[in-house]
C-alpha cells in the first residue's frame, strides 16, 4: 500500500507511533529514496527504536522524534528547522485505538498542519464501518479495549472523516488489510 504511493517519490516520512520500531526498518530497507522519522511518546519505545536504527544501520532513517499525539503541534522539531520538511506521508499503525479520542484529534491536526500539499497520511488498524463492527473478533477486541479503559476503543470511520475535514483532509481510499484491519488513506481537501 505504501510503496503505491511513495515509490519513485523522494520526501520525508513521519511515523506516528512507531512502538519497537521494527516497522520502520523494514519500510526505510525497501523505499530507500524515502526519509524515515520514527517516532514515539514512551520512553522505553524511543530506546527500542533507537536500538533498531543502530542494528539496521540504515542512512535514511532519522533518529526517534519525541512526539506527543494529543498535542497538535507534535513536538518541537516539526517547526524549528531541525526535524523533517514538509511531509510526505504520515504512517500510523496500531495507535488511536489504543489511545484516548485526542490523540486522534491530534494526529490529524499535525498531519493537515505538516503534510505536503500532495500528502498523505495512512492509518492502518481495525475500524469501524457505518458505527458497526467489521468482524465479530474485532467487537470482542473493542469491548476488552474499553474494559481495560473506557476512553480506548476501536474508532468510526465516519467520525474519523469528520476530524479529517477539519483539518483539511479528506478519506480518499479505504483498502482492505488482513485480520480485519483496515488502511484509510487521507489526502488534503485541496490535493496538489
Ligand atoms: C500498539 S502500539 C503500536 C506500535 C506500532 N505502530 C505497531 O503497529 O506495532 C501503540 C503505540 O502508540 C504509542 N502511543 C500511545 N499514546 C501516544 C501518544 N499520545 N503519542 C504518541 N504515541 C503514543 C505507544 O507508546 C505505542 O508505541
Amino acid at each position: 500500500m505504501l510503496r503505491q504511493f511513495l515509490d519513485g517519490k523522494s520526501g520525508d516520512v513521519v511515523e506516528a507511533g512507531s512502538g519497537t520500531g521494527q516497522h520502520v526498518v523494514e519500510f526505510a530497507r525497501h523505499m530507500p529514496e524515502i526519509t524515515w522519522w520514527p517516532s514515539d511518546l514512551n520512553a522505553q519505545h524511543l530506546k527500542s527504536i533507537a536500538a533498531w536504527r543502530t542494528h539496521a544501520g540504515l542512512s535514511n532513517i532519522r533518529p526517534p522524534l519525541r512526539i506527543d499525539l494529543t498535542d497538535p503541534s507534535w513536538c518541537q522539531e516539526m517547526h524549528d528547522g531541525s526535524g523533517p520538511e514538509k511531509l510526505l506521508a504520515v504512517f500510523c499503525a496500531n495507535v488511536i485505538h489504543i489511545a484516548p479520542w485526542r490523540v486522534a484529534e491530534g494526529l490529524l491536526a499535525g498531519a493537515g498542519r505538516y503534510l505536503r500539499a500532495d500528502g498523505r497520511l495512512y492509518l492502518y488498524g481495525p475500524f469501524k464501518r457505518g458505527g458497526k463492527h467489521t468482524a465479530p473478533s474485532n467487537a470482542a477486541f473493542d469491548s476488552s479495549l474499553r474494559d481495560g479503559d473506557p476512553e480506548w476503543g476501536v474508532r468510526d470511520i465516519e467520525a474519523l472523516q469528520e476530524l479529517a475535514a477539519s483539518a483539511g483532509l479528506k478519506l480518499i481510499e479505504i483498502a482492505e488489510m488482513p485480520a480485519n484491519n483496515l488502511i484509510l488513506v487521507f489526502a488534503r481537501q485541496q490535493a496538489a
